[in-house]
């Protein structure tokens, strides 16, 4: 399948940039400002103890700065990180041959930590409470229960959804955050202080422009910064201002609301097959291809924030603000009651 231009997730280029343009301290971190700022308290409290940071889970769509926050916190503490995922830790061996790494202090990220198997998260409870393994040698009646102590960490765990995960691991979190979508103004002091680390001439009107157009997400935002550079390269003088990055995203079929194809896709399902729903995600899913996770992830939450879809107990919803954007007419009187009318 060809790649969106607005997927969050990382991929190809995005590896080495994502690298070079992330933020390596909470000062330069740009907005989700109330994160920020718990986190220095914790930061500074937990360094004057000289003990590890509590057990940290972040939680939010692709693209937020999950990772990037993780590596802050190792850097703000002074220790080591070692980064994992949850489906990369597949036999109760793996995370034990980690745990027993670790130095004390030391930072381990487990991202898409809700993909842990049901027996690696079961050894991860008495290693995150007690800072111990326990290990069953042998098998049958003669079988004998070890307890290996661990070297402090701290676990800071990614996720798309905190409701993915079961109940024992989320409490065993000291710190749960939940990231949101930036605000256009947060995004383009994003874009600008990439483009000055990229040495991108851009104006304040062009970055505003990609700003509004990157789902509220910053990896986003970089990517299409890039790609608008392209543009503004082989069809103008390389200066990004807002008639060029207008141009170039419409190119890219991102449109003024920052809906790419698949978000349309979506709307439009909804609002031309269901005329406006409710509609189940299995059935949205069949209907564009997709996968549900992906769809409940990644393309919803976006679609919900900006207030073109709403998610009820009998299926997905859209709102007349969708049917207004795409330029479909809205359903009859009666209809807009049951969709809207409370
Ligand atoms: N608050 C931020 N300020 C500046 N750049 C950011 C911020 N958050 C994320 N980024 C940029 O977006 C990219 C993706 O962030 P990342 O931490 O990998 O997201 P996630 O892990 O949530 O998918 C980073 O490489 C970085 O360049
Ligand atoms: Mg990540």
């Amino acid at each position: 399948m060809e790649k969106r231009i607005v997927d969050p997730m990382a991929g190809g280029e995005d590896g080495t940039l994502d690298l070079s343009l992330r933020p390596k301290t909470l000062a330069e971190f740009i907005g989700q400002r109330q994160i920020v700022s718990n986190l220095r308290t914790f930061v500074d409290a937990a360094r004057n103890r000289k003990e590890p940071l509590d057990h940290v889970l972040l939680s939010g769509p692709p693209g937020l700065g999950k990772t990037t926050l993780a590596h802050i916190i190792a850097n703000e503490m002074g220790v080591g990180i070692r980064t994992t995922s949850g489906p990369a830790i597949e036999r109760k061996g793996d995370i034990a041959a980690i745990l027993t790494a670790l130095e004390p202090g030391d930072v381990l990220f487990i991202d898409e930590i809700h993909r842990l198997s049901r027996v690696v998260e079961e050894l991860l409870y008495s290693a995150m409470e007690d800072f111990a393994l326990d290990i069953i040698l042998g098998q049958g009646p003669s079988a004998k229960s070890i307890r290996l102590s661990l070297p402090p960490f701290t676990l800071v765990g990614a996720t798309t959804r905190t409701g993915l995960l079961t109940s024992p691991l989320r409490d065993r979190f000291g710190v749960s955050f939940r990231m949101e979508f930036y605000r256009p103004e947060e995004l383009e002091e994003v874009i600008r202080r990439s483009a000055r680390t990229l040495s991108i001439p851009i104006d304040e009107e062009g970055a505003g422009e990609i700003a509004r157009r990157s789902r509220g997400t910053p990896r986003i935002a970089n990517r299409l910064l890039r790609r608008v550079r392209d543009f503004a390269q082989v069809e103008g003088d390389g200066r990004i201002d807002r008639k060029v990055a207008d141009h170039a995203l419409l190119r890219m079929e991102v449109d003024r609301e920052g809906l790419d194809v698949m978000d349309r896709k979506i709307l439009r399902v909804i609002l031309e097959k269901f005329q406006g729903g409710p509609v189940g995600v299995e059935t949205i899913s069949a209907s564009v291809s997709e996968e549900r996770d992906t769809i409940e992830d990644v393309y919803e939450p976006f679609l919900i924030q900006r207030g073109f879809l709403k998610r009820t107990p009998r299926g997905r919803v859209a709102t007349p603000a969708a049917f207004r954007h795409l330029g479909i007419a809205a359903p009859k009187a009666a209809v807009q009651d049951r969709l809207f009318g409370e």
